[in-house]
């Protein structure tokens, strides 16, 4: 452990510490929670059958020509707390077409939800952020709603979502999205973290970022040490917001024996951008198996994972041979354990991919697992020819 990581653990673990690290955040950036999550696709209505399908998230708005859209389309998913929105563009140029082309379908959006959207974006551009929307207020017969803007790593961007003077089904324009098809959820409630990756030597300067537009607070570090196996190599830091909200790890690669899984996304992403969706359920077991019946693929975990699982994590209550069927992995920290699963790429780039994990008093991301489940993504990597 570095000393680094000794300090946070020790600043963590005192009440004073954690306040301390938060106040500043507290202050001049409250986040309520995530807002929504927005991926430019090349076909949001075959995406939208996919996520309701495979992932369980049901009908819940649309924009398009029908509303008086005319240049793109969107589709509103939920399950409990999260939103997605699908957006595919009508028409031949344009920013939309141009981030499509040069990312593959991604994510462009992480909205987040702010009692005051204009004061989020004061406080963060007057703090160097990039702006990409000017505090802005859209209304119908619903109310009003107030976003605004800032850039992240790459083209990803920050939204800002005042809606407490509104009570339509999702935002101005939008209209309630009636489907015969609704197929059952698989319990999954909320987005527990999202991971942007960036590039050689960005890490740190994100992590800046989030520390000083953001006041997010730097809660855990990772380095080649902790995150490598015998090939490749990656470097981690968590940011997170005061209330613990809002969790965002940023990845960079690093030098190992061959190309680092970041690095590949780098690649195919043509830059840096969201790696993956890690979305909370209380029930794990019966989530991944509703999941994989529908269709959705997961990494595959060898076998002798499971060998020594119990002198490893200890005493879990779940039964190891229904995790194994599985392949869900486990972690312990000093305040519990988690169980945790990752989907293969859900896009034809080897790029975004989603996490499902179950908190059982764990507050950490899994670094137990890292060896095992990088062993599983180079197996992939070896697979595409781009290890
Ligand atoms: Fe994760």
């Amino acid at each position: 452990m570095s000393a680094e990581i000794k300090n946070l653990k020790n600043l963590q673990n005192t009440e004073y510490g954690l306040k301390k690290l938060f106040a500043e955040a507290e202050d001049f950036l409250p986040l309520l929670g995530t807002d929504y999550v927005e991926l430019y696709v090349g076909n949001a209505k075959q995406s939208a059958h996919f996520y309701k399908t495979a992932f369980g998230f049901q009908s819940e708005a649309f924009a398009g020509l029908e509303t008086g859209m005319t240049d793109r389309v969107s589709y509103v998913l939920k399950q409990d707390k999260i939103r997605l929105v699908l957006t595919t563009p009508l028409n031949e140029d344009g920013p939309i077409n141009e981030h499509i082309n040069k990312h593959g379908d991604g994510v462009k959006v992480v909205a987040l939800w702010v009692e005051d959207a204009t004061k989020a974006w004061e406080e963060t551009t007057k703090r160097g952020a990039k702006s990409f929307m000017e505090p802005t207020t859209e209304k119908d017969d619903h109310g009003s709603v107030v976003r605004s803007g800032i850039h992240t790593y790459g083209e990803t961007v920050h939204i800002f979502v005042e809606r407490k003077n509104y009570n339509g089904i999702f935002l101005p324009g939008y209209k309630k999205w009636e489907s015969h098809y609704n197929p059952e959820p698989v319990g999954i409630k909320f987005i527990d973290h999202m991971v942007g990756n960036v590039d050689w030597n960005e890490m740190n300067d994100w992590c800046q970022f989030y520390a000083k537009v953001m006041g997010f607070a730097q809660i855990i570090s990772f380095d080649d040490n902790d995150i490598s196996t015998d090939f490749t190599a990656l470097m981690s830091k968590v940011m997170s917001n005061g209330n613990g909200r809002i969790k965002f790890p940023i990845n960079e690669p690093a030098e190992g024996k061959k190309k680092s899984q970041i690095e590949e996304y780098i690649q195919f992403y043509n830059g840096p951008g969201v790696q993956h969706i890690a979305v909370a359920t209380d029930d794990i077991v019966t989530t991944v198996s509703a999941m994989r019946d529908r269709g959705v693929e997961f990494l595959y975990v060898p076998d002798s994972y499971y060998n020594d699982l119990i002198e490893r994590v200890g005493e879990i209550d779940e039964d190891v041979e229904v995790l194994k069927e599985h392949g869900i992995l486990i972690d312990r920290d000093e305040e519990g354990y988690l169980l945790q699963l990752f989907t293969k790429p859900v896009v034809d780039r080897p790029t975004m991919f989603f996490e499902i994990i179950q908190r059982k008093g764990a507050q950490s991301f899994g670094k137990g697992n890292f060896k095992a489940l990088f062993e599983a993504i180079e197996r992939e990597q070896d697979n595409r020819g781009t290890l």
